[in-house]
C-alpha cells in the first residue's frame, strides 16, 4: 500500500549500499522488537493490537457510536492532548471533508483562553456531547477543560441527561479520569496499560470518536493489519518501514542533517504530518539526541518556509507524504478570454495541478538547493490507508529510535513539564 519513493535524493547517496550497511542491525532490532525484549518493551501493546482487538469491544463501539448518531447531537467536543488527540484528527480530516460532516467536531487540545471562551459561547446555544480522552488520567490541560466544559453541559442538561453525553477514555486504574467516571456513571472506554499516547488510534483512543464521526473503523484496522503483515518482514530489502528508519538515521548520522521537515500538498492530510511531527518528536527525542521534526503545509509554505527549503542553510531533509489519486477533482475549462492567461490549464485538474507543483518543488529543492526528499506514496486515502499507514509510521519509529538508541515510547521531558506545572499553579 505503500511505496517508498528515493528517486529525490541527493546523487551520492547509494540506498542500495546504505541498506546493506544497516542490514545487520536491523535485523538484530527487528528480532529485538518481535521478542518484545527492547528498551521500553512493556509499552509494545500496539505491535499486536489490531490483530487482538476483540470482535465484542467493535461491537461495543459501533453500537455506542450508532446509538450516539441516532440522537442527531450535531457537535462533539473533544477534549485530549498530545498523542490522544493528533492522530485522531487526522483520521477525520483524512476521512471525511470537513465542509461536509453530519457531526461538527470541536476540538480542546490546549488551554488557550479566547478559544475556550468562544467555543463555549457557541455551545451555549448548540446542542453538544464531551468526548474526554486521557490515559494518564491526569493531563492537567483536558483536566482543566473538562471543567469549564462539564460545568456548561451540567448546566444545560442536568447531571442525570448529561450521563449520555459524556464519554470518557482513559486507563481503568490510574488517574483522577477514572474516578469522576465512575462517580458520575459516564460511559467509559478503557486504554490498554501497554499502550501510549501517540500510538493509540487504533484502540478505543481513536476509534470510539472515529466511529461516533461515521468513520468505518473495521477498515481502519483492516489497514492496520496489512501494515502489520508487510512490516513484519525482518529483511530490510522486503520492509519499507525499516528502509524509510535507515535512510532517517543515516541523514542524521552520516550527513549531518538536523531536521526533517514533513510535508504534504492536501489540506485533509495536515493532520497526519502533524502526527508524525508528534511521533518522531517524542520518541526520539531524548538524551541530546534526535532530528528536530516540523512540518511544512503546501502549497501554502511555499510561500513562507519554502524561502528557505529552497535557499537557507542546508541542515534538513524532507519527507512528503504523497497521494496518488485525489478522491475528488475538478477540471478547468475556458474562461476569461484568456486574459488572465491561463488557458493552458484547460482540461488539466485541479489535483493535476498540486502534483506538478508537488514534481515542480522537488526538483528545484534537489537540483537547485540541493537537498533530498523522501517520498512515501498512497494511492488514495481512506480508513484503510489511513490504518495502514499510522501502523507503518508506529513500525517505523520504533526502529529509528531503536538505531538511536532510544526508548521509544517514554517522554521524560513532556513529564518533566507537566510537573512543573501543577507545581507552580498550586505557588500562585
Ligand atoms: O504520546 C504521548 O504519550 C503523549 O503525547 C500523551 O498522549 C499526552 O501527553 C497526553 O497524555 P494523556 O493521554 O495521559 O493525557
Amino acid at each position: 500500500m505503500i511505496n517508498l519513493n528515493v528517486k529525490y535524493l541527493e546523487k551520492n547517496i547509494n540506498t542500495k549500499k546504505v541498506f546493506e550497511d544497516y542490514k545487520g542491525n536491523v535485523s538484530k532490532y527487528s528480532n529485538l522488537i518481535d521478542e518484545k525484549k527492547i528498551k521500553g518493551a512493556e509499552m509494545l501493546g500496539w505491535l499486536d493490537y489490531p490483530k487482538e482487538i476483540s470482535k465484542d469491544l467493535i461491537q461495543e463501539i459501533e453500537g455506542y457510536a450508532k446509538k450516539f448518531r441516532s440522537k442527531n447531537i450535531k457537535n462533539i467536543l473533544v477534549i485530549s492532548i498530545g498523542g490522544s488527540y493528533t492522530a485522531l484528527r487526522a483520521a477525520v480530516d483524512m476521512c471525511i471533508p470537513p465542509y461536509n460532516r453530519d457531526v461538527n467536531i470541536y476540538y480542546v487540545p490546549g488551554i488557550s483562553s479566547n478559544y475556550i471562551y468562544s467555543l463555549k459561547q457557541k455551545l451555549e446555544k448548540e446542542d453538544f456531547s464531551i468526548i474526554v480522552i486521557s490515559k494518564s488520567g491526569g493531563t492537567i490541560e483536558p483536566a482543566i477543560s473538562l471543567r469549564i466544559f462539564y460545568e456548561l453541559l451540567i448546566k444545560k442538561y442536568g447531571v442525570e441527561e448529561s450521563k449520555n453525553r459524556v464519554v470518557a477514555i482513559t486507563s481503568e486504574t490510574k488517574g483522577s479520569l477514572i474516578k469522576i467516571a465512575k462517580k458520575y456513571n459516564w460511559k467509559t472506554f478503557f486504554i490498554p496499560e501497554d499502550i501510549g499516547g501517540r500510538f493509540s488510534a487504533l484502540c478505543p483512543v481513536g476509534l470510539v470518536p472515529m466511529a461516533m464521526l461515521g468513520l468505518d473503523i473495521k477498515n481502519i484496522i483492516k489497514g492496520a493489519l496489512k501494515a502489520r503483515k508487510d512490516t513484519s518482514n525482518k529483511t530490510i530489502e522486503k520492509n519499507t518501514a525499516y528502509q524509510y528508519a535507515v535512510l532517517r538515521h543515516y541523514f542524521y548520522s552520516k550527513l549531518r542533517k538536523k531536521i526533517e521537515v514533513f510535508g504534504s500538498y492536501d489540506e485533509e492530510n495536515f493532520y497526519f504530518i502533524e502526527h508524525l511531527k508528534q511521533l518522531f518528536g517524542e520518541s526520539e527525542g531524548k538524551n541530546h539526541k534526535g532530528l528536530f521534526p516540523t512540518i511544512a503545509r503546501y502549497t501554502t509554505d511555499l510561500h513562507s518556509i519554502g524561502q528557505f527549503l529552497q535557499d537557507g542553510s542546508p541542515i534538513f531533509f524532507e519527507t512528503l507524504l504523497i497521494v496518488k489519486n485525489a478522491n475528488k477533482d475538478l477540471k478547468f475549462k475556458k474562461l476569461f478570454d484568456d486574459l488572465d492567461n491561463l488557458d493552458y490549464v484547460i482540461q488539466k485538474t485541479v489535483g493535476e495541478i498540486n502534483n506538478i507543483a508537488c514534481k515542480s518543488t522537488m526538483e528545484a529543492h534537489l537540483l537547485d538547493g540541493g537537498s533530498s526528499t523522501i517520498q512515501i506514496v498512497v494511492e488514495k486515502i481512506d480508513e484503510e490507508t489511513f490504518g495502514y499507514l499510522y501502523y507503518w509510521f508506529s513500525k517505523s519509529v520504533t526502529m529509528s529510535a531503536l538505531l538511536l538508541n532510544q526508548n521509544p515510547f517514554d517522554q521524560p521531558g513532556v513529564e518533566a513539564y507537566k510537573k512543573r506545572m501543577i507545581d507552580n499553579i498550586k505557588k500562585k
